[in-house]
């Protein structure tokens, strides 16, 4: 069965979040990766770190993503962080933002001297318990990647101990433009299936806002065990049980007839319980921009989204933020009630 896996994305991808993609989306998503954990600022001690190690509301589903530019650092807040439990430890090897690539974390893992790299997996491998999975989620690399060069890296990491690999097939520079490079995905998952077997899982993230457009990423890129959804899944946290209940129904064609037709989603109710989430979840300071950072894609699913979102960044604090959705849906009752797809 394909994997469905909610992607790590900073200041995104915390408990209050995944409560409402798990309440939309019962039982769907397979793996939810959290938002990048700094390890220095994590081991330091930091007032808010309390808040990125919750695990909820499916502690046996989380994969604890890491990020540093340090290979020591990495290890040690893997060690004290694997012992939290979860799936396993992920590392980011995909982030583009430059005060990240400027520490020498994200991207610039699969940049600099490869020797650098090896090490830090081999550290990070070594300080976790052996029934923790080590993954790592990664970009092609610069402009001027090729192919032979990603697969030798990938053979790298694997013979580290890494098991599971994501990649999102753009370049460091392509950010979020251009068409994700899918042939080059298919070719490198192929080399790895082909060398690894089913020892090593590969899975693919980019662009899929929907059940079609995850139909057009599996076709071109056969070899994925699994689909990682980011964005999409903010503007729309029913998405991952509506593609679960797709691919049940494409397996068996009789699953179709025995279900009840959903809903459609109350999304004034949505707002209320995400919003209760974020308080119960994050700390206080950090409830409005986290709640903007929500809004900002949750907002797309509405006529006048730009409008909302506006009203949203002027808003003082939740409440005000619910009252800017109550008064929008006085004056278009029709915009409430969500569609799922
Ligand atoms: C706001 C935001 C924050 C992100 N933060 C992270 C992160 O912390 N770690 C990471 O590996 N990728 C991060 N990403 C990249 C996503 O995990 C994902 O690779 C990217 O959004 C493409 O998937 P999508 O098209 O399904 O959104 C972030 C993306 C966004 C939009």
């Amino acid at each position: 069965m394909l994997k469905l896996l909610f992607a790590p994305m900073a200041t995104l991808s915390h408990e209050a979040l995944r409560r409402t993609i798990e309440h939309y989306s019962p039982n769907a998503c397979d793996e939810y990766y959290t938002e990048m954990i700094q390890a220095t600022t994590f081991i330091g001690g930091g007032k808010f770190e309390q808040f990125y190690v919750r695990s909820g509301p499916c502690p046996e589903k989380i994969v604890w993503q890491l990020t540093c530019g340090k290979a020591e650092p990495m290890a040690e807040a893997a060690k004290i962080i694997g012992a939290l439990g979860g799936i396993g430890i992920d590392i980011n090897m995909g982030c583009c933002a430059p005060e990240i690539v400027k520490q020498g974390a994200g991207i610039s893992w699969m940049l600099k001297d490869k020797s650098e790299t090896e090490q830090m997996i081999r550290m990070v491998k070594k300080a976790i318990n052996k029934n923790m999975r080590l993954s790592v989620k990664m970009r092609l690399g610069d402009e001027n990647y090729n192919m032979k060069d990603l697969c030798n890296f990938v053979d790298m990491l694997i013979f580290e101990g890494t098991t599971q690999i994501v990649l999102h097939p753009r370049t460091r520079k392509s950010k979020f433009r251009y068409q994700p490079h899918w042939q080059n995905a298919e070719y490198l998952f192929e080399y790895v299936e082909k060398k690894y077997n089913n020892s090593v899982e590969c899975c693919i993230n980019g662009d899929i806002v929907d059940f079609q457009s995850l139909c057009n990423v599996r076709k071109a890129v056969i070899k994925s065990k699994g689909f990682m959804i980011g964005r999409a899944a903010v503007q729309k946290p029913w998405i991952f049980g509506v593609i679960a209940q797709k691919l049940k129904e494409e397996k068996d064609s009789d699953f179709v007839h025995s279900q009840k037709k959903a809903e459609n989603i109350d999304s004034l109710e949505l707002v209320c319980e995400f919003l209760d989430n974020l308080t119960e979840c994050q700390p206080e300071e950090f409830w409005i921009s986290r709640a903007k950072r929500f809004f900002a894609y949750f907002c797309k699913n509405f006529e006048f989204g730009h409008y909302l979102e506006t009203q949203i960044n002027n808003a003082k604090d939740l409440n005000k933020m619910k009252k800017v959705f109550e008064s929008y849906f006085e004056k278009m009752p029709n915009e409430r009630f969500l569609y799922r797809c």
